[in-house]
């Protein structure tokens, strides 16, 4: 993980240390030369450091000093951040003397107020000194250490590390078109497929030539599936010409162009134009096959370069066959249409690999086979791998040995399989590197959510932004690259934006970035690892214990060395459902994780976290949620000034938060959504500048003058960002009083939830006036309006044009539902327990009488539509007069790609303008009525849907 995290640090030293130094410490010590000094060498060592993380595979000097290395980078950013987080604290003194006293406009004016008496004054600066000198001689002393490692980068003749390692990049075997049949198994459909994209007429788009590209991981078969299409008969017939290029890496135009000609290699003083030349010439007329073996570049410009003479040259029919692992590639070519996505290959077909290169016979081993098998997880390289290995070994023990071991230890696999996927990870950047191998702390097939993930990597300091950019956006770009290049797969795609909100890492995946971070990332599982110690060195700084039901954490001793950590999550290997005693967090375990940036203890049962907490001022990410019986947090939490994400959802009994929650001044995310108990959030919450989520806010309404409630007028201080939730809760006298929220200044808001479960209201229990106060900004992309009690829906909600998603839910007095057709951007649209509601028709497309004749259309963009629970809802019709199927101007959802219906059981008509829609997914469950009704061939309502690909109907959730 080296060169990421020195990536990292010198991010660091050159921004945000400079800005300290400049201050006061500049004139007491000489800080700024040693920063200067230990920069100037750790660019000396960056250079050098992509030969040495390659070498350190073979070389055990290599690694050793790498391992040195990584150590003292840990422990400079450690210094940095502690030195950091001591002028956040100072801030924070600062705030707490002048207290809330001082109107913020005043204050900002005033430079310093000495509301504290003078000694106090002295004690303080005489603190800050000592710290300082403590500071510097730290760093001193970390960059007599990297002295000494530079030394030997110079002196010793081990290292004779390469300035530019390209060189050592481990090459990809070049690959030619020939293919021994006989290793060749599955991939029947594919091969179909393919080969009548090649063959088929006429399919070529308005630029000429057909390109086919083949994506997926390194190992999944795609050179081979391009040989089997590349050596059909019918394929060597079709076509006149036929060329097999190896391209990899760099994307080289020239010797590409050459490869098509069949001209001699590449010289120095080739010609670009007349190498095109020759190559047009070459191909003239004729139709030609093309295969573009494992093609990296997502340059544009080169490839049309080749791409255009390709074009002008050969004849009809002509096609272009690239493979690649990276979807930007596919991107770049414009040939997202015609990509053939190569997924696992079936258990069954590796076990035939796997027995073909194991020389395994019939009956002999058949129980481990399978197991083997089921290990490479549909990657054809890694069973033929593993075959490989087992080739020679011809006793059941020797078969069970390596079943037992950790396969990837075995070198000869690791070098087979990984080699692929090294090619793809040298490929990244520095502190992409760091991202991705971050996921190793992950059990395998945990389900990544983006934000979650963006905010681990955020917790662990690995997105340092260049000028203006957002930290969290480039977590967003980081995670995009990782997609693109298959790092990640099981994509989870919000159904109407298309964006990935979720994805999984192959296995094989998994072993390899774990196989990378040596033991930086560990996950130990104490129940399979049964009464051995295992030893957890110092090395180790990312830790999943799996515990075993009700077992205490191990104590920190010889054994658990836990002082380096700076991920901990702490689960159980099954969940402890009704267990009497609480698990409890020894303090003295605590103390010694001094360099914890994130600690998840969510769902372990622990109804106290002790006050030592407080003394982790490295945490950025704390994860407490699903703890039901934790009631509160002790206020030492406050003290954690680096703290980013607070997660605390469905902590049912938590009563309240810390008052002092104000000096949480970097908090950017707090989560307490399903917090029951939770009937106030503290005041102090809207002096916390950088807030940019509340999943829930509870707000207080009413006269009551609890000072220490965040109320609704405080909102106006916060900026939040994305998305906000408000639960009123208490009794409102008077709507004006939520006006002072001033939701409308919320630019940035793109979510608003607002939940009235909780909140009464004068007699006339309508929440109609509140909403109407409530209005945000046009900006609103989002928008969900729960248990709602008037027969109408907001003034503002039909003037909030960019809205595009919308859910109502539990709207009690709702007879008819609001003229939504006419919002033009609203994508998806949901809408749940509305029990008044009978009829759906023309108010809800927002015709008026007078506008029928016009050509018009209604919910022009809806793709989703939801009812769901609509215990009296009985007709569903167009509500246009002369509507008809023929002819018609008026169009009525005709972007609808998904209907889900359930719980309607009176409902017994679907309107005629579905059979105009595009609709692919329909689902109806538990209507009675409807699902006799849409009886295949036979019901009523059968011609409407007729047309539907995806179509299921159940009578019942089962
Ligand atoms: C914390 O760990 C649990 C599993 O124990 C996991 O489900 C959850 O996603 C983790 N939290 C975060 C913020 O990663």
């Amino acid at each position: 993980m080296a060169d990421g995290i020195i990536a990292v640090l010198l991010e660091r030293l050159v921004s945000t240390v400079y800005e300290y130094v400049d201050g006061e410490m500049k004139h007491v010590l000489n800080v700024a030369k040693e920063i200067d000094d230990f920069a100037a060498k750790l660019k000396g060592i960056q250079a050098v450091l992509e030969d040495a993380e390659q070498r350190q595979v073979k070389d055990a000097s290599v690694r050793i000093w790498l391992d040195k290395l990584n150590d003292i980078s840990y422990k400079m950013v450690d210094v940095l951040d502690e030195w950091n987080t001591d002028i956040l604290k100072q801030q924070v003194e600062h705030q707490e003397r002048e207290g809330e006293k001082v109107a913020p406009k005043k204050k900002m004016k005033k430079k310093v107020a000495f509301s504290v008496s003078p000694s106090c004054f002295c004690f303080r600066k005489a603190r800050e000194v000592t710290f300082r000198h403590e500071i510097g001689s730290m760093i001193k002393d970390l960059n007599d250490k990297l002295s000494v490692i530079d030394e030997q980068r110079r002196n010793t003749l081990v290292f004779q590390l390469n300035q530019n390692g390209i060189q050592q990049v481990p090459k990809r075997q070049e690959t030619s078109h020939y293919v021994d049949m006989s290793t060749v198994f599955g991939r029947e459909n594919e091969k179909d497929v393919l080969i009548t994209k090649l063959l088929s007429d006429g399919r070529e788009d308005r630029r000429g030539i057909l390109t086919i590209p083949i994506l997926g991981m390194g190992g999944m078969g795609k050179t081979t599936l391009t040989q089997l299409a590349y050596n059909d008969a019918n394929v060597q017939t079709y076509f006149d010409k036929r060329i097999w290029v190896c391209v990899s890496h760099p994307f080289d135009e020239i010797k590409i162009a050459k490869a098509i000609s069949s001209d001699n290699p590449p010289s120095s003083n080739d010609q670009l134009s007349h190498v095109l030349d020759s190559m047009s010439t070459s191909i003239k007329g004729k139709r030609f096959l093309i295969v573009l073996d494992d093609v990296w570049t997502h340059d544009p410009e080169k490839w049309e370069l080749l791409r255009i003479p390709l074009i002008q040259s050969g004849a009809k029919g002509s096609r272009i066959l690239v493979t690649t692992r990276q979807h930007d590639v596919v991107d770049k070519m414009e040939a997202t249409r015609d990509v053939i996505n190569l997924e696992e290959l079936s258990e069954k077909y590796c076990l035939s690999i796997f027995d073909h290169f194991s020389g395994r016979q019939v009956d002999e081993f058949e129980d481990i086979s399978k197991e083997m098998v089921e290990k490479c997880k549909g990657l054809p390289l890694a069973a033929k791998a593993l075959g490989s290995l087992m080739r020679n070994k011809r006793t059941r023990r020797a078969w069970l040995d390596v079943l037992n071991s950790k396969v990837w230890d075995r070198e000869e696999v690791e070098q087979k399989v990984f080699q692929p996927l090294l090619l793809s990870y040298y490929d990244l950047a520095p502190t992409v590197k760091c991202c991705l191998l971050y996921c190793a702390s992950f059990p395998k097939d945990y389900e990544f959510q983006r934000d979650c993930l963006i905010n681990h990597w955020m917790a662990q300091d690995y997105l340092n932004s260049v000028g203006n950019k957002d930290k969290g956006e480039l977590g967003h770009e980081f995670f995009d690259n990782l997609v693109a290049r298959s790092f990640f797969q099981d994509l989870k795609k919000n159904s109407v934006t298309g964006k990935v909100t979720g994805c999984k890492m192959h296995d094989i995946v998994h072993d390899f970035v774990q196989s990378l971070t040596k033991n930086e990332c560990l996950i130990i599982d104490t129940a399979s690892v049964g009464n051995e110690i295992e030893v957890l060195g110092e090395k180790v700084r990312h830790l999943t214990l799996k515990l075993k039901h009700g077992e205490p954490l191990p104590p920190s001793n010889a054994y658990y060395n836990y002082k380096n950590l700076r991920t901990l999550t702490i689960k159980f290997s099954f969940l402890r459902y009704g267990t009497s005693n609480p698990m409890m967090i020894d303090s003295n375990l605590l103390l010694q994780l001094k360099c914890l940036r994130t600690l998840n203890l969510s769902e372990i049962g622990i109804s106290e976290v002790p006050k030592e907490i407080g003394d982790l001022i490295h945490l950025r990410h704390i994860d407490l949620s699903w703890n039901r019986g934790l009631k509160i947090l002790p206020d030492s939490i406050c003290e954690l000034y680096n703290l980013y994400t607070l997660r605390l959802c469905y902590c049912r009994s938590l009563e309240k938060l810390p008052d002092n929650i104000w000096k949480l001044i970097s908090l950017k995310h707090l989560y307490v959504r399903g917090c029951l108990e939770l009937e106030y959030l503290p005041k102090g919450i809207r002096r916390l500048k950088k807030l940019k989520t509340i999943d829930e806010c509870v707000v207080v309404c009413g006269d009551d003058e609890d000072r220490a409630a965040l109320q609704v007028g405080d909102l106006r201080a916060l900026n939040l960002h994305g998305s906000l939730t408000i639960r009123l809760n208490g009794n409102v006298e008077d709507e004006r009083e939520l006006e002072k929220a001033q939701l409308w200044h919320m630019k940035q808001l793109f979510y608003l939830g607002i939940n009235f479960e909780h909140v009464q209201y004068k007699q006339t229990a309508s929440t109609k006036e509140i909403l109407n106060v409530l209005r945000p900004h046009e900006n609103l992309e989002s928008l969900d309006i729960c248990y709602h009690s008037s027969t109408t829906c907001p003034n503002w909600m039909m003037s909030s044009h960019n809205l595009r998603f919308i859910t109502l839910l539990g709207w009690t007095e709702c007879k008819f539902l609001p003229p939504l057709g006419k919002l033009p951007y609203l994508e998806k649209l949901t809408i749940i327990s509305l029990r008044r509601v009978e009829k759906l028709s023309g108010e809800f497309l927002g015709i008026d009488k007078a506008e029928t004749s016009l050509a018009s259309s209604f919910f022009p963009k809806l793709k989703q539509l939801v009812i769901n629970c609509m215990p009296a809802l009985v007709e569903w019709e167009v509500g246009v007069e002369g509507w008809t199927k023929e002819a018609s101007e008026i169009s009525i959802m005709p972007c609808l790609s998904s209907l889900e219906i359930s719980l309607c059981p009176l409902l017994k008509t679907l309107p005629n303008f579905l059979c105009k829609t595009p609709l692919q997914d329909l689902i109806i469950k538990d209507c009675l009525r409807l699902f006799k009704r849409c009886k295949q061939g036979s019901g009523e309502e059968w011609p409407k849907i007729s047309h539907i690909p995806n179509i299921k109907i159940s009578p019942s959730w089962t």
